[in-house]
């Protein structure tokens, strides 16, 4: 196997390990649990340690397979280049690897010319310490979610909330403006706030829900937490608009169908800075579409959805693209917590672009479509109404 270790290191053999592989697989092998420790998104972050703790390089996680350096200035990396950073940083005089998960800390460290695992628990608090992170504990429970829930919908918000704060960080200083569309309890919104708020930003949020019951559980919710800068409305987000420049940012967790929709068109119609949208349930394609190139996906009912799934959200970014808007496209939670996980970002950076219009036209041609959300395109005439 061309793979080995070698104790480097200047009059002081062992101090650090070099070791020498031919690809980052071999190097899996030699850390176990390296691989899927670095695309666990639970990762949340990666530490390379000098002996003696003079130079440590920091990676965070940022949200997908997406990992960003601690300086924020660097470019961020996919999963498998962190591998190869980790084997190169390993090669020059770092010696420890320490991933924080959750829980524990796992530690790899050279010594006596192999590596040696560590595994250290870690508390609440410790965590909390460390990544400067506000304690959420109180949080949760004036949110009142149901016990059986409370786990995978609190960390929905929080993981969602935790992209949405590093979206908004080189925002302008000054009162931040949320528009939460298809809030339900809002659990999302009062989450965010709460990150924002403990890292010295001033906030305002704005529910809307077509549900009343919901809206006054907002209410309350804000009045237990003893927060004043919230509102919240009861409206159909169907025939909703907002006027441009009221808010900074726009979010939106599990809109169902084509609610999802009606927030990018809410976006769009007034050229609102910022989206974060993670879309629930997609049925319209499937049931507008009647012959098209993949028609044989329809016969396999499961993958007839995800097709659909995958094709409208796909033709939501083309719209924002075709809008302005620069488009990430994220995994924001584990798929164990939710399977809706994914999260469309959305940055106003250009005017529109009639590519992307004329790519989301020749999509609709092809699937002989005509989705709501061509509207949008029509509206800003890059479409023809007729077509
Ligand atoms: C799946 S829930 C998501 C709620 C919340 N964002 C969350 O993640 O907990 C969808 C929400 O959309 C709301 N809703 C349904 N139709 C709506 C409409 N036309 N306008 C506004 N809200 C609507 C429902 O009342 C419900 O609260």
């Amino acid at each position: 196997m061309a793979c080995s270790i070698v104790p480097c290191g200047l009059g002081s053999p062992g101090r650090f390990y070099m070791i020498i592989a031919e690809d980052a697989c071999i190097m899996l092998r030699l850390l176990p649990g390296l691989g899927s420790i670095l695309s666990d998104e639970e990762c949340e972050r990666v530490e390379l340690h000098s002996i003696l703790d003079d130079a440590v390089l920091v990676f965070l996680r940022e949200g997908a397979d997406a990992w960003i350096p601690a300086d924020r200035q660097s470019e961020p990396v996919h999963t498998r280049e962190l591998q190869t950073t980790i084997q190169r940083g390993l090669g020059q005089g770092y010696d420890r690897l320490v991933c924080f998960l959750p829980r524990e800390e796992v530690v790899y460290a050279a010594e006596g010319g192999g590596v040696r695992l560590k595994r250290l628990a870690r508390s609440e608090q410790r965590r909390d310490a460390e990544t400067g992170r506000p304690d959420l504990t109180g949080l949760a429970d004036a949110l009142g979610i149901p016990k059986s829930k409370r786990k995978a919908k609190f960390r929905q918000a929080y993981q969602f909330g935790r992209i949405a704060e590093q979206a908004l960080a080189g925002m302008e200083k000054g009162t931040l403006r949320i528009l939460d569309l298809a809030c339900g309890r809002s659990y999302l919104g009062f989450v965010l706030v709460h990150l924002l708020a403990a890292g010295g930003r001033e906030v305002a949020l704005h529910g809307v829900d077509s549900d009343r019951a919901l809206v006054d559980k907002c209410h309350e919710i804000a009045r237990t937490l003893r927060w004043t800068n919230g509102t919240f409305e009861v409206a159909d987000i169907a025939d909703y608009s907002v006027a441009p420049g009221a808010y900074d940012i726009v979010v939106s967790l599990h809109a169902c169908d084509t609610l999802t929709d009606e927030a990018i068109r809410i976006v769009c119609e007034a050229q609102m800075p910022l989206l974060l949208a993670a879309p629930c349930c997609q049925h319209e394609f499937r049931h507008l579409w009647k012959e098209h190139p993949l028609q044989w996906v329809s016969r396999y009912g499961l993958l007839e959805q995800r097709l659909a799934d995958v094709l409208t959200d796909g033709f939501r970014c083309l719209v924002l693209e075709a809008m302005g808007y620069q488009v990430k496209v994220l995994r924001f939670t584990a798929p164990d917590v939710t399977p809706k996980n994914v999260l469309i970002q959305a940055r106003l950076t250009s005017g529109p672009r009639p590519d992307r219009a004329r790519d989301a036209e020749a999509f609709l041609k092809r699937f002989r479509l005509r989705p709501r959300l061509a509207a949008v395109l029509e509206a800003a005439g890059l479409r023809r109404r007729s077509q």
